[in-house]
């Protein structure tokens, strides 16, 4: 880890990552050729961005400017909006600073949000959109400001349609007012937060290692009839659900009385297993739409990923393969697949 944060260099890909994860993130960069530098923690620079979006990154955004004025001077809002004159002005922006989630990152938080607030007054009446949900339907640019710690400051861009994330940074926090969600449903709410279409009334939905119930609770709550296996308990009010059906066994005996139009996944289990038991489903055709968390307590996780993604893709027939760690995964990706009928 460099001693102080260093700049990314303009006209390259700035990426985030979960803190502890920069050498997993490097590693795939790596291997897809693109050049990766690491510039502090939860922090990299890539000369390219792979096509096949890495499993480790959360966010991330071209390189327009950066700044690291000596004795972390605060640099103008002026020099900022300047710098900001080149980005495309014909689609709306959609402006996002942050800190990289990091422990000296989060130092930051404060500078960041009076920078934001800054620079979305400097800017034009009208340029700026406030609803993140039409941005990319609006083809909107994503403008990032990375209040990095040791003074520096990194000014990014990326097409809404091409990010990785619309949060900033990729910390999309989940919690609405008034709700105190289990991490769990959290995992669940963000994967689902990212897909073409979701789970909805009246679907049928498996979900394997479903005990105690937080992602089952939050499918039921969609309109959908859940069939959760699990030899664990599930709570109370779900085992009396009339749409929950609760079969106590292990997922790897369970096999579905009919096809699911999604099936989930958050077995605490072998990975490899997991994915074997998976790419099952898939063959079989006993689900359209895959959301599967998979564990990775390993040292060494991408040679691993890779034969996960192998496992579903080859062996399971999964199209469409998602594999990202998501802000509420810690030692997990989430994957996200379907298959044609
Ligand atoms: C992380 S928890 C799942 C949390 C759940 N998604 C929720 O929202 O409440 C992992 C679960 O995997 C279950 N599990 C482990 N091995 C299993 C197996 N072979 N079949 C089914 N469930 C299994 C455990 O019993 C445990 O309840």
């Amino acid at each position: 880890m460099p001693a102080q944060t260093l700049a990314a260099q303009p006209g390259r890909w700035l990426w985030t990552c979960r803190e502890g994860f920069e050498s997993h993130l490097f590693e795939e960069l790596t291997w897809a050729g693109a050049g990766p530098r690491l510039l502090g923690p939860a922090l990299l620079e890539s000369e390219q961005r792979p096509e096949v979006p890495p499993a480790f990154g959360r966010a991330v955004e071209r390189v327009v400017a950066t700044w690291a004025p000596p004795g972390g001077a605060q640099v103008p809002v002026e020099d900022l909006v300047a710098a900001m004159s080149g980005l495309p002005s014909r689609v709306p922006w959609l402006v996002r600073a942050y800190t990289p989630d990091s422990a000296k990152g989060n130092t930051q938080a404060g500078r960041a949000e009076a920078l934001e607030a800054a620079v979305r007054s400097a800017l034009p009446a009208g340029r700026v959109l406030e609803d993140d949900g039409r941005a990319r339907e609006a083809g909107a640019l994503l403008v990032g400001l990375c209040v990095a710690p040791d003074g520096v400051l990194m000014l990014g861009a990326v097409s809404a349609r091409e990010a990785l994330s619309l949060a900033p940074g990729g910390r999309r926090r989940m919690k609405r007012a008034g709700e105190s969600p289990s991490r769990a449903a959290m995992k669940l709410e963000e994967a689902l937060d990212g897909l073409a279409h979701e789970p909805g009334r009246g679907d049928v939905c498996v979900d394997l290692g479903a005990a105690p119930g937080g992602w089952t609770q939050r499918l039921v709550a969609r309109g959908a009839r859940v069939v959760a296996v699990d030899p664990a308990k599930l709570m109370p009010e779900l085992a009396k659900n009339p749409r929950v059906q609760h079969v106590q066994e292990s997922a790897f005996a369970y096999a579905p009385e009919e096809s699911a139009d999604w099936l989930f996944c958050d077995m605490a289990w072998r990975p490899l297993e997991v994915a074997q038991l998976l790419a099952k489903w898939g063959r079989r055709r006993w689900a359209r739409n895959l959301v599967a968390n998979i564990k990775l307590p390993m040292k060494d996780k991408n040679p691993l990923l890779l034969r996960v993604r192998q496992t579903l893709v080859e062996d399971g027939g999964w199209e469409g393969l998602t594999v990202r760690q998501l802000y509420h995964d810690r030692d997990e990706v989430t994957v996200t697949a379907h298959r044609m009928r």
